[in-house]
């Protein structure tokens, strides 16, 4: 049966070849690395859920990571690039800088990939894979995530900086924010739930707490309650960046509280808060919609996922697969940066 339908796939490349069609992969397919990396998704899987053991954070990092890479040229591997002589990394961007994480979670994930599948599968595909593992392993959705990304060979932090909505945005913002990317008004609600995990530091939202908009008072669309909690957790002059929890109900669970919190102003950044107390926004129907049916928003966030993970592509022989996901190949900046001697003796190999 499995040998019947790989030779009719064989037949149809093979007409489509002689037929003279550009074999162009111009789409992405689940099937991709079906031949060619068979055990991809548990091998992804089991890093992941050894590294959350120890931090129980790790998926919301990388599900971020994901989101971070596809809002910059694309969902590309581009976020992961190091500084270099030619890479501005992206990293040092404002919204990333002392705040994404998960970086050394994707090189065991690169090297256990290498280590079965060598030269095969991209540092982007595997961001995209960690996001729905990330879901999953949280109690939320998976979906099949469509393959075939390939790696930039650039990054742009400048496009970091300018692309990243920021967590002080109001609705109009935000929207725009998202229209760049082709993404409307529900991807922008269904997406904003993946602040269901994960934590935040004070300096995202402290601006709500004090002097909120140079008014002298609080944000008036923050739960007093839940003032009174972050202004312990965040105190004025502070000399250091306190984490608190997203989702105040069910910190580490992939569910829809998020959207429950948000109709008891319970939001942590102003972002999330926007989507229900802009007055007379339509995003106010979508958030009451999300909050009593997690079902509702399981769906929807399956197909704004892979909408996402479909922004700006590279695919066919554009970019390269990269060998190790924090350099370009063949960066002899990179190569030397490579901290342990056995890991650059493999890429050294690796790359013959
Ligand atoms: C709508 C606009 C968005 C804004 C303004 C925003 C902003 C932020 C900010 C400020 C943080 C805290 C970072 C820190 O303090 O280090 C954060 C964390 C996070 N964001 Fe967003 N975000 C947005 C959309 C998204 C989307 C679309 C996703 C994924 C689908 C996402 C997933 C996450 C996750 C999982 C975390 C926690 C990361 C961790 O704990 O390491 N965010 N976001
Ligand atoms: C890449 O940069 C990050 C900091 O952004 C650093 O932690 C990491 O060690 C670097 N990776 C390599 C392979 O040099
Ligand atoms: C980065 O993106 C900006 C804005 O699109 C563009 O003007 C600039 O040329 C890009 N820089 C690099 C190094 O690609
Ligand atoms: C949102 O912010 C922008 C930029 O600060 C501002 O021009 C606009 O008036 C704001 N929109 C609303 C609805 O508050
Ligand atoms: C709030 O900020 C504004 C502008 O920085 C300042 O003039 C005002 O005194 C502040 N109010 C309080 C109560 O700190
Ligand atoms: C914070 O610092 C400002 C001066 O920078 C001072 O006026 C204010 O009283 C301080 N607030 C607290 C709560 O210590
Ligand atoms: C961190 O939070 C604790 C309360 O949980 C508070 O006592 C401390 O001052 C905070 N530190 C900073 C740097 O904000
Ligand atoms: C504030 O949050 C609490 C639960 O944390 C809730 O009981 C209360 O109704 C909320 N207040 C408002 C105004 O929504």
């Amino acid at each position: 049966m499995g040998s019947m339908r790989l030779l009719v796939v064989a037949l149809l490349c093979a007409f489509a070849m002689h037929a003279g069609f550009s074999v162009s992969y111009a789409q992405l397919t689940p099937t991709f690395y079906r031949e060619t990396c068979p055990n991809l998704f548990p091998i992804v899987f089991g890093v992941i859920f050894d590294a959350s053991f120890t931090d129980p954070r790790i998926g919301a990092s990388l599900m971020r990571l994901h989101f971070h890479d596809c809002f910059v040229q694309g969902c590309d591997g581009s976020v992961l690039l190091n500084n270099t002589d030619t890479i501005e990394s992206e990293q040092d961007a404002l919204p990333n800088i002392n705040s994404i994480r998960g970086l050394d979670v994707v090189n065991d994930i690169k090297t256990a990939v290498e280590n079965s599948c060598p030269d095969t599968v991209s540092c982007a595909d595997i961001l995209a894979i960690a996001a729905e593992i990330a879901s999953v392993l949280g109690g939320g959705p998976g979906w099949p995530v469509p393959l075939g990304r390939r790696d930039s060979l650039t990054a742009n932090r400048t496009l970091a900086n300018q692309n990243l909505p920021a967590p002080f945005f109001n609705l109009t913002q935000l929207k725009a924010s998202f229209a760049v990317q082709g993404l409307n008004t529900l991807d922008l609600v269904t997406l904003s739930g993946g602040h269901t995990f994960g934590r935040a530091r004070c300096s995202t939202f402290i601006n709500r707490l004090y002097n909120f908009s140079n008014t002298g008072n609080p944000d008036p669309t923050l739960n007093t309650t839940y003032l009174e909690v972050l202004r312990a957790r965040c105190p004025q002059n502070a000399t250091g960046d306190n984490l608190t929890n997203l989702d105040l109900s069910t910190p580490d669970q992939f569910d829809n509280r998020y959207y429950s919190n948000l109709l008891q102003l319970n939001g942590l950044l102003q972002s999330d808060q926007e989507l229900f107390s802009t007055p007379g926004a339509d995003t106010i129907p979508i958030v009451n919609s999300f909050s009593s049916n997690q079902n509702t928003f399981f769906s929807n966030f399956r197909v704004s996922m892979i909408k996402m993970g479909n922004i700006g592509v590279l695919t066919g022989d554009e970019g390269e697969i990269r060998l190790q996901c924090n350099f370009v190949n063949g960066d002899s900046f990179g190569l030397a940066s490579v901290a342990s001697k056995d890991a650059k003796q493999k890429l050294v190999a690796q790359s013959k």
